[in-house]
């Protein structure tokens, strides 16, 4: 038998599409054990709780990979993350499954086979690279290896979740992004993704309302999240550092400094109690 803790996260952080995320202090659970038959799951909805759950198959890929033929299978989870929000609930299911079936077929997989079989499994590696790692860090692919690196931010910033009450599937997000892009947004995204790392590594926050911005995906993205463009720049207004759409939607992130109590308050006056307001700490 075995604990899983894994967290959310944030992916892309505005420019850094498929390439950046950051762990974020929410977590789903999960424990595994090998029974004699049979597959139980329990605390999770019964729409999920059968061979199509998502920690399921990717534990299947595992012992595929390896090998190992599991009389039976429990998972008993437990999960905080919320499901399709753009906070990183399938990572956090693929890598806790990867995990507790490696543990059960005998701990054969590194820590770097456990990164790229769950990344083969989710497509992108900007949500399971922060996810096993934690912190914030830049994943890239090349080929099917993962190149990775993590980034220390200096103390001084928080960031404050705009979770709105309807989902929005990572495939369907995926799906209105054009199949070209511009030479000119490929250079204003190359331009903030460097602003952005340059920033957060020396804490010069107050370039962060530059360095979030995007063009890649958000101005695609923003028309599928009712009110969208308006919250953004409310949220602005408002007086936050940065503000990005986090992974694939709905949810907006926002990065506030340390210091400012007055954020919260302010986006009560123009969001209402459908969307739920959640604090993150670096
Ligand atoms: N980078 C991914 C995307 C994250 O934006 O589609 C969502 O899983």
């Amino acid at each position: 038998m075995i604990k899983v803790k894994v967290p959310g996260t944030s992916a892309n952080i505005g420019p850094g599409f498929d390439a950046l995320g950051l762990a974020l202090n929410i977590y789903n659970s999960f424990i595994f054990e090998e029974i004699d038959k049979g597959l139980e799951i329990s605390g999770c909805n019964k729409a999920f709780a059968n061979k199509n759950n998502l920690v399921y198959k990717s534990m299947l890929r595992i012992f595929d990979k390896i090998g190992y033929s599991p009389k039976g299978i429990r998972i008993d989870m437990s999960t905080d993350i919320p499901i399709s929000r753009g906070l990183g609930s399938s990572a956090s299911c693929i890598l806790g499954g990867v995990i507790g079936a490696n543990h059960l077929a005998g701990e054969h997989l590194s820590k770097e086979e456990i990164l790229e079989l769950a990344t083969e499994i989710e497509g992108h590696p900007d949500n399971i690279a922060p996810a096993l790692f934690g912190g914030f860090v830049v994943s890239v692919m090349e080929n099917k290896r993962v190149i990775y690196n993590n980034i220390h931010i200096p103390k001084g910033i928080k960031f404050i979740a705009l979770i709105p009450d309807f989902t929005l599937s990572t495939k369907e997000a995926r799906a209105v992004l054009p199949s070209t892009i511009s030479y000119k947004d490929a250079i204003y995204n190359v331009g903030r993704v460097s602003l952005l790392l340059s920033a957060l590594s020396n804490g010069r926050f107050d370039l962060l309302k530059y360095a979030v911005n995007d063009t890649l995906h958000e101005q695609y993205r923003g028309k599928l999240i009712p009110d969208y463009f308006n919250i953004v720049n409310k949220c602005r207004e408002a007086g936050c550092l940065g503000v990005f759409l986090s992974g694939a939607g709905p949810t907006l992130m926002t990065i506030i400094d340390n210091n400012d109590n007055k954020f919260k308050d302010k986006i009560n006056e123009f969001i209402d109690d459908t969307w739920d307001i959640r604090e993150f700490e670096l």
